[in-house]
């Protein structure tokens, strides 16, 4: 499942908007590796595209609720509890965990990584501009 951006996915907040395709960008990073079936080893690529998504979300979340802040949106306080949670579930990705045979459990952690960019942006992320 490629991720493609498709105008009906924009909430109409260019900021917002542009930093979702970039979402987007690391998400199709994250399914490449997915089904890339010849790289043997990828937990460097693994922890290299956590690294980027746990740095970008950081800087999105914060852009996302200084908007929310500035509207006056009554969607800030539930917003800012799940941005919370996901911050600490990618931060609490334990990689010295992982044995040898890791390929499975890199690719849980992509899975999971794809899909909640697209629950994030398809559908948390529609009641931002609502105040
Ligand atoms: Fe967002």
């Amino acid at each position: 499942m490629m991720l493609t951006w498709k105008e009906e996915y924009s909430i109409g907040i260019e900021i917002i908007d542009e930093q979702h395709k970039h979402l987007f960008e690391i998400g199709n990073q994250a399914y490449e590796l997915l089904k890339n079936e010849l790289r043997v080893d990828k937990y460097d690529d693994v922890v290299q595209i956590l690294e980027d998504l746990r740095q970008y979300t950081k800087f999105h979340f914060q852009t996302e609720e200084t908007y929310m802040l500035k509207i006056n949106s009554d969607q800030l306080p539930i917003q800012k509890i799940e941005h919370a949670e996901f911050i600490k579930k990618i931060f609490n990705i334990d990689f010295r965990s992982l044995d040898a045979n890791t390929n499975k459990h890199l690719n849980e952690i992509l899975f999971f990584i794809l899909n909640w960019i697209l629950d994030h942006v398809l559908h948390k992320d529609k009641l931002i501009a609502q105040r």
